[in-house]
C-alpha cells in the first residue's frame, strides 16, 4: 500500500475528517473534506509536473491530504487549523511510514499554507493548489464568503 493510502485509511485521519464533516454539516461556504483534500492534492501534483519541481508525488499527497485536518480543532477550540492540522498531522503520518525528514517537509508546508510569509517549495504548491480547488465560480454562497473578490476562482484559468 502506498503511505498516500495509508493516510486515506488511518483511523485518526478518518475520525477527524468525521468530526470536521459534523461542525460543517450545516456549512454554506466551502467545505474541509476528503474532495477538497484530493482536489488539492491533483491541482499540486499537476503544478509540481508543469513546474519540473523534485518533490515526490507521495510527499504532495501527503500534505494535501492532511493539510485541513485540523479544522475539527478550530471549531472546538478556535486553535488555527494550519496549526491544528500540524499538530494532529504528524501522529498520522508517524502511523504511515513517513521519515522525520519527510514529516518536517510535510508540516512545513502545512504550517504555511494559511501565512504570508516567504513559503517553501511545497508549502507554495499547496497553497496555490489549495486555493485553486475552490469552485467559487459555481458558488451559491459567493455574496457573504469573507475570501476577497479579487482572489476568487471566476474563470477558467490555466
Ligand atoms: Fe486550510
Ligand atoms: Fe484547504
Amino acid at each position: 500500500m502506498n503511505r498516500a493510502d495509508k493516510i486515506l485509511k488511518n483511523k485518526k485521519f478518518r475520525a477527524y475528517l468525521n468530526r470536521t464533516a459534523e461542525h460543517e454539516k450545516n456549512r454554506i461556504y466551502c467545505l474541509h473534506d476528503i474532495r477538497h483534500a484530493m482536489d488539492t492534492a491533483r491541482i499540486a501534483y499537476i503544478k509540481s509536473l508543469e513546474e519540473r519541481s523534485d518533490l515526490s508525488k507521495e510527499i504532495i499527497y501527503a500534505a494535501a491530504l492532511i493539510h485541513d485536518i485540523g479544522r475539527c480543532m478550530q471549531y472546538e477550540d478556535r486553535t488555527p487549523h494550519e496549526k491544528a492540522s500540524a499538530i494532529l498531522g504528524r501522529g498520522i503520518l508517524e502511523e504511515c511510514g513517513f521519515t522525520e525528514t519527510e514529516t518536517e517537509t510535510i508540516l512545513t508546508a502545512v504550517l504555511e499554507h494559511r501565512t504570508d510569509k516567504e513559503r517553501s517549495p511545497l508549502g507554495k504548491l499547496l497553497f496555490e493548489a489549495d486555493n485553486l480547488s475552490r469552485m467559487c465560480m459555481l458558488c451559491g454562497a459567493r455574496a457573504t464568503c469573507k475570501w476577497k473578490k479579487e482572489d476568487m476562482n471566476m474563470e477558467v484559468s490555466y
